[in-house]
């Protein structure tokens, strides 16, 4: 193990924080990656919304329009884009099919994903591919890989031949890494490959997180940027504005980018009206210190686990508020061996994080937000021993 791991210090905890969040107590939430948590204020901000939706329906979607544009503005300044260029949707699932459908494939071009990919992502990358006839691509970028430039080389090489597209992530979901950086991106566009950016852990992670060489970027608020759920962000080049393909059309449709995006019919927006209350929050919190503090949180997070079960932490990305580790040979290295591991932590243990397979061992994901204290990963390093233990390894 490297010192800085063993000397990982935790952070104290920041003054205010104790009472922010809604969360179980009786639960260890080291999973804030997957579906975040909404802190109070935003749960309050969220619920006024609503009940002044329903005090007047009328009233409330006649103005939604322009109060939609006016939450797009904000939430473009606080992400660093042109709001022309923006549009509010569901969420990254949702921005995956619209950035798809938008990009013309011919029969015999090639998508070029990473086995580091978010699986509903790919697999929307596989359905589209089969539609056009076009060939997916996995790049294998080991899980050692010790850099971005390491994953730059990975993708790059793989970047020849018929290679129109690649789908890519700004932060990685099974090993919270980075894997589609500005190197890698301004290099892709000048072979003239078209990018979509898988970017869902971005907003409130990086201090810009929209890439400009991206043709496509899309985010998740609910997660870093303390938004209620159902908070996605899609970001297009300006050349793509007027060509983007909505998913399904309503009154804006004329309007075009992003209204077109935006609108469909009678929809609850209150999670985007919401949104900017979250931002609101991170400015009061300080946005460096809440990220020095989870960053910080998760590298001691992750030092626990290697100093108390020999776990390999692997590669981690500075600024990033997750770690992931690779599991013993053998363990979590299927789809069942993961859920069962996961199951396990949790019926036992009452810890929710996240086991994705990987072939030879399964790699997991701690996170670390405001309401996380240090102790709670000794008790996942103390479940994780009876697990593997109870798997018939020494630990
Ligand atoms: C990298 C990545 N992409 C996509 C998604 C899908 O997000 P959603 O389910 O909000 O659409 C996630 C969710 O955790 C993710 O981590």
């Amino acid at each position: 193990m490297s010192e800085d791991l063993r000397t990982a210090e935790p952070p104290a905890p920041l003054p205010g924080t104790g009472e922010l969040f809604t969360l179980d107590r009786a639960v260890v939430h080291l999973n804030h990656g997957s579906y975040g948590a909404v802190p109070v204020p935003v749960q309050q901000e969220q619920q006024r919304l609503r009940t002044e939706q329903e005090l007047d329906p009328d009233g409330f979607f006649a103005d939604l329009p322009h109060r939609v544009a006016a939450a797009r503005a904000r939430l473009a300044a606080e992400l660093g884009t042109d709001p022309a260029h923006l549009a509010l949707l569901a969420n990254v699932t949702e921005a995956v099919s619209v950035a798809l459908d938008t990009v013309p494939l011919a029969p015999g071009d090639r998508i070029l994903v990473t086995d580091h990919g978010y699986g509903a992502v790919t697999e929307a990358v596989r359905r589209r591919a089969a539609e056009a006839g076009a060939e997916v691509h996995t790049v294998r970028v080991p899980l050692t890989a010790p850099d971005e430039e390491a994953v730059r080389a990975a993708v790059l090489a793989a970047a020849g031949g018929r290679t129109v597209l690649a789908v890519l992530d700004q932060l990685s979901s099974p090993t919270a890494r980075r894997v589609a950086g500005p190197a890698l991106l301004a290099a892709l566009r000048e072979r003239g490959v078209t990018t979509v950016v898988d970017g869902a852990h971005a907003p409130g992670v990086l201090a810009s997180p929209v890439e400009p060489d991206a043709d496509f970027w899309f985010g998740n608020l609910h997660k870093w940027a303390f938004a209620p759920r159902a908070t996605g962000v899609l970001a297009v080049r300006p050349e793509w504005a007027a060509r983007v393909r909505p998913l399904m059309v309503s009154w804006e449709h004329h309007r075009g980018f992003p209204a077109n995006v935006e609108w469909r019919g009678t929809y609850d927006c209150t999670p985007w009206l919401a949104a900017p209350a979250g931002f609101d929050l991170l400015h009061r919190l300080g946005p460096a210190r809440v990220r020095r503090h989870n960053e910080q949180l998760a590298a001691h997070g992750a030092a626990v686990l290697a100093d108390r079960l020999g776990l390999e932490p692997l590669p981690a990305t500075p600024g990033v508020p997750m770690r992931a580790l690779r599991l013993p040979a053998g363990v979590g290295a299927t789809d069942e061996a993961a859920v069962a591991v996961m199951a396990e932590l949790w019926r036992r243990h009452a810890v929710r994080t996240v086991v994705r397979p990987w072939p030879g061992g399964g790699v997991l994901r701690l996170s670390a937000q405001l309401y996380n204290r240090p102790q709670e990963y000794g008790v996942l390093a103390a479940g994780l021993a009876q697990v593997l233990g109870r798997a018939g390894l020494r630990v």
